[in-house]
C-alpha cells in the first residue's frame, strides 16, 4: 500500500510499503523528513505525530488508551491527530493521506 505524506509546506512525498509497516516507519525508511519516531515505535516519544487526512480518520481504529496520553505531550495537537507508530498499514488503507506537523519538538 501507498502512504502520502503531505509536509507543513505543502509538499506532497509517497511512500509504497508492505502491510503491517507501521506509518512512522514508512516515513523513516524512505527519509521523508518530519517524523522522527525517537523511541522506536514503543509509545513514548510523540514525535512520530501526524494529523490524518480528515477523509481517512473513520477508516483508522482508534487510538488506544496509551496513544492518547502520548498525544497530549506532542506539539500541537488537534482532533486528528495521531502517533504514526501506532497506524498499521493495511491493503484498506492503500492511499492514506497524512500531514506532518511543523515540528515534533
Ligand atoms: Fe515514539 Fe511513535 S515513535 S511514540
Amino acid at each position: 500500500p501507498t502512504v502520502y505524506f503531505v509536509d507543513a509546506e505543502g509538499g506532497q512525498h509517497e511512500a509504497e510499503v508492505d502491510v503491517g509497516t507501521n506509518v512512522m516507519e514508512a516515513a523513516t525508511e524512505n527519509f521523508i523528513d518530519g517524523i522522527v519516531g525517537e523511541c522506536g515505535g514503543v509509545l513514548s516519544c510523540a514525535t512520530c505525530h501526524v494529523y490524518v487526512d480528515k477523509a481517512w480518520l473513520s477508516k483508522l481504529p482508534q487510538a488506544s488508551e496509551q496513544e492518547e496520553d502520548m498525544l497530549d505531550m506532542a506539539i500541537d495537537p488537534e482532533d486528528n491527530s495521531r502517533l504514526s507508530c501506532q497506524i498499521e498499514m493495511t491493503e484498506e488503507l492503500d492511499g492514506l493521506v497524512v500531514h506532518l506537523p511543523k515540528r515534533q519538538f
